[in-house]
């Protein structure tokens, strides 16, 4: 198994940053803003982006999984939630990418549950054809073909993940 050369760079996911940044801190001014990172995969993307946000916010963090290896197993386990009261808050859900879209409907339910003020998801990836459950996000960074792809938060196996870039993985024969 081989991890190739990156399919985005460090310089294309800081420029992508920068404009997600920009956009969030404008639509943003205001309001109460709680960055939820879903971990593990956003943990990069998450302290990059939080980092360039101009505006005040808090942080908390979720841990969902659902994949196994390659592929989803279609369940979603929650092993931590999140502290923070989000009544009276403007949630942003920070993803590193969204797939069938499974993992990320399961915890927005959730977290509505608890009546969040508003709540909005940003997700670094999306790798639209495998959508399965349709949910509406308002910051994309990249769309990417389906592809398995790992580094910059994103693992196999939980490895790769610090990879400072983007890299397509491939099984070899
Ligand atoms: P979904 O529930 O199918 O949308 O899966 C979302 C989760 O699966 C992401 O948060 C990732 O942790 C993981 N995932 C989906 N596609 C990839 C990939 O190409 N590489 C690494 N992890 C992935
Ligand atoms: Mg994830």
């Amino acid at each position: 198994m081989v991890v190739g050369k990156p399919y985005l760079t460090v310089e294309q996911i800081q420029t992508k940053n920068l404009q997600l940044a920009g956009r969030i801190s404008n639509d943003y001014e205001g309001k109460d803003l709680l960055a939820v990172g879903i971990l593990k995969g956003a943990f990069m993307f998450f302290s990059d982006i939080v980092r360039l946000i101009r505006v005040p916010l808090v942080i908390d963090f979720m841990i969902a999984s659902s994949y196994m290896k390659f592929d989803t197993s279609g369940e979603v386990k929650m092993h931590y939630d999140i502290m923070e009261d989000v009544s009276n808050k403007d949630v942003l859900l920070i993803e590193d990418i969204v797939d069938t879209g499974i993992t990320l409907n399961y915890i927005r339910e959730r977290l509505l549950m608890k009546g969040p003020r508003s709540l909005k998801i940003c997700t670094l990836l999306d790798k639209k054809e495998r959508r399965q459950v349709d949910v509406s996000i308002d910051y994309i960074g990249f769309e990417i073909p389906n592809e398995f792809v790992v580094g910059y938060g994103l693992d196999y196996d939980n490895k790769f993940r610090n990879l400072p870039y983007i890299s397509i993985f491939k099984k070899t024969v």
